[in-house]
């Protein structure tokens, strides 16, 4: 009995150690839609025009993400690869991760397995949350990851919040004005960016998408293999059915 209890304990240990996981910070949820293709496409635009100049994909291949995402190849290899890479390479980059830890404080993550590691509701926030704070050293600071070393690089699209945002906030309304009184993410902007705050958190959304693929790839796959293998086990059921209405035929 006492070795059942350990072996459930290490069962369970895991659960509780995510459960646990994380400064309790609260967060903006996202779904993840794996089959909005438009979504995933516009995810991976933005990844590559803003992220991969620091970070990398490491264990994704060109060729898989554009297969995946039904971009041709040669479309994908003249717009999406900056690097000179071919097509059936790794999505490595050129910054030298030592380079990089001079210069930001710390080096810039892989990103092939972020959204498996942080969730997809801390990356769509934390994409979210940066706000102007001159005491850093790039002027800006992070709602979720406080004092982080990535400067706002999507400032130009969101422009750059006046204020500390914060996350997983009910949105409440004044009842008589109708006027909104409490909401997650951004109310003032010391610099206006070229999108509005509804396409900013679409594009994040968009983003924080593909993150969610990259993470797990194979999801797509196991998805459109399994329409089929539900198609073929009904189709199986209707043999079965009759072959099992065959056998007990002369059974009374
Ligand atoms: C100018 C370089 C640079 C660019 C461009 C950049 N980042 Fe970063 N990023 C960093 C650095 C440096 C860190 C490490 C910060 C730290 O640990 O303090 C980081 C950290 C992160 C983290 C947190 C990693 C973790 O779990 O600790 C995420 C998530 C992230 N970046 C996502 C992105 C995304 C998405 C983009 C594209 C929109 C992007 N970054 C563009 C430099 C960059």
């Amino acid at each position: 009995m006492k070795k059942f209890i350990t072996a459930l304990a290490f069962v369970f240990a895991p659960v509780l150690a995510m459960a646990a996981g994380g400064p309790g910070i609260p967060l903006d949820h996202m779904k993840p839609d794996l089959e909005d293709r438009a979504s995933l496409q516009r995810g991976a635009a933005l990844a590559t025009n803003y992220c991969m100049g620091c970070h990398s994909f490491k264990f994704a291949r060109y060729e898989r993400v554009a297969t995946d995402l039904g971009i041709p190849n040669d479309l994908y290899e003249k717009n999406l690869i900056f690097t000179g890479a071919k097509i059936g390479e790794l999505m490595h980059i050129s910054m030298d991760s030592a380079d990089a830890k001079g210069w930001f404080g710390n080096p810039p993550p892989d990103l092939s397995l972020e959204a498996r590691l942080r969730g997809t509701d801390w990356l769509y926030s934390y994409l979210r949350a940066f706000y102007v704070d001159d005491s850093r050293p790039y002027g800006v600071n992070n709602t979720i990851f406080p004092d982080v070393g990535m400067p706002h690089v999507l400032a130009d699209l969101q422009g750059v919040c006046a204020e500390q945002p914060h996350f997983g906030v009910e949105p409440q309304y004044d009842p008589l004005s109708g006027r909104e009184l409490t909401s997650s993410g951004c109310k003032e902007y010391a610099v206006k960016g070229s999108l509005s705050p509804e396409e900013y958190d679409k594009a994040m959304y968009d983003l924080v998408n593909f993150l969610a693929y990259m993470g797990e790839p194979s999801k797509l796959e196991s998805h459109r293999l399994g329409k089929y293998v539900l198609a073929f086990l009904a189709f199986l059921f209707i043999f079965v059915y009759f072959l099992n209405r065959e056998y007990w035929k002369d059974v009374h």
